[in-house]
């Protein structure tokens, strides 16, 4: 399978960060020049300033953007338009001190609607005229909750979305998704063996939030929330007129959006779930 643009050299950056330098050959960039990136600065809800990378492939038809938050969590999403599929994937550093591993991968796959993001040959054809300005999103969406009750196989899960094999290879343990985006991905044809249905409250009366659950051993309910801080949800159009008076509308910007996830899944133990503690 053919590797494709969106997704991977920012998960590179982080292991290059992370990681004692690897011996050993760099994924090859994929394809001819389809490949485009935009970095933009971003201000976070704490007043901090972030850089969030926009990457578009539009030969793959796909768009990946990537932040990093405060605490070092490196958050991707990756919109495949050909698939119908966006991916979420949260890269979460670990507390050495409680003897974590040094960070856990978590994937969250669900259907993506038309005119949530502009297209990916828009976003390829995106550039900035002042690189420094630091953005905040136009417009504001709801917090979107998402019970991910659903967890999917890694290795079958290239038939949903190509970019699942290079985005939730961290992940390959931990990749979720809910139930009605897995009837429609049935009805168009995707093989339901990649999809296993998780326990739930109804079949385990005793299954807890894990926020209070007090036994680090016990199944719960882990809550993971995450917010895409700015990306382009709409173009906006402009007119113009003519010398004869005909007025013709042509793409002219983009409105910028911020949004809000919440993730909740099946944990078999608590200590999978540490952040989500009692604040
Ligand atoms: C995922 O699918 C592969 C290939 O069919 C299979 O070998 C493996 O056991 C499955 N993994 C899980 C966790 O079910």
């Amino acid at each position: 399978m053919r590797a494709q643009g969106c997704g991977l050299p920012a998960l590179l950056l982080l292991l290059l960060r992370l990681l004692p330098l690897a011996p050993g050959p760099l994924p090859g960039r994929a394809g001819p020049g389809a490949l485009s990136e935009l970095r933009v600065r971003v201000r976070l809800p704490d007043g901090q300033v972030t850089e969030e990378s926009l990457q578009a492939d539009s030969g793959a038809d796909c768009i990946s953007l990537e932040l990093r938050k405060v605490d070092g969590t490196l958050i991707t999403l990756t919109a495949d338009f050909r698939q119908e599929v966006k991916i979420f994937r949260a890269l979460i550093l670990g507390e050495l001190e409680r003897g974590q591993s040094q960070f856990q991968a978590l994937c969250f796959v669900t259907r993506l609607h038309r005119n949530e993001i502009i297209p990916s040959e828009s976003m390829a054809k995106l550039r900035q005229k002042n690189p420094k300005t630091v953005r905040q999103a136009e417009e504001v969406r709801g917090l979107e909750q998402l019970n991910t009750d659903v967890a999917v196989n890694f290795s079958k899960g290239a038939q949903l979305s190509p970019h699942i094999h290079n985005i939730c290879s961290e992940a390959k343990e931990a990749i979720y998704t809910r139930v009605e985006d897995v009837k429609f991905w049935l009805e168009k044809g995707v093989d339901g063996s990649m999809f296993e249905v998780l326990p739930q409250s109804a079949d385990l009366p005793d299954l807890q939030r894990c926020k209070l659950c007090l036994d680090r051993w016990k199944p719960c309910i882990c809550s993971y929330s995450l917010s895409i801080e700015w990306y382009p949800c709409m173009l906006k159009y402009c007119k113009s007129r003519d010398a004869s008076g005909k007025v013709s509308s042509y793409k002219c910007g983009i409105r910028s959006c911020q949004k809000g996830y919440r993730f909740d899944y099946y944990v078999p133990q608590k200590q999978l779930c540490l952040w989500d503690e009692e604040t």
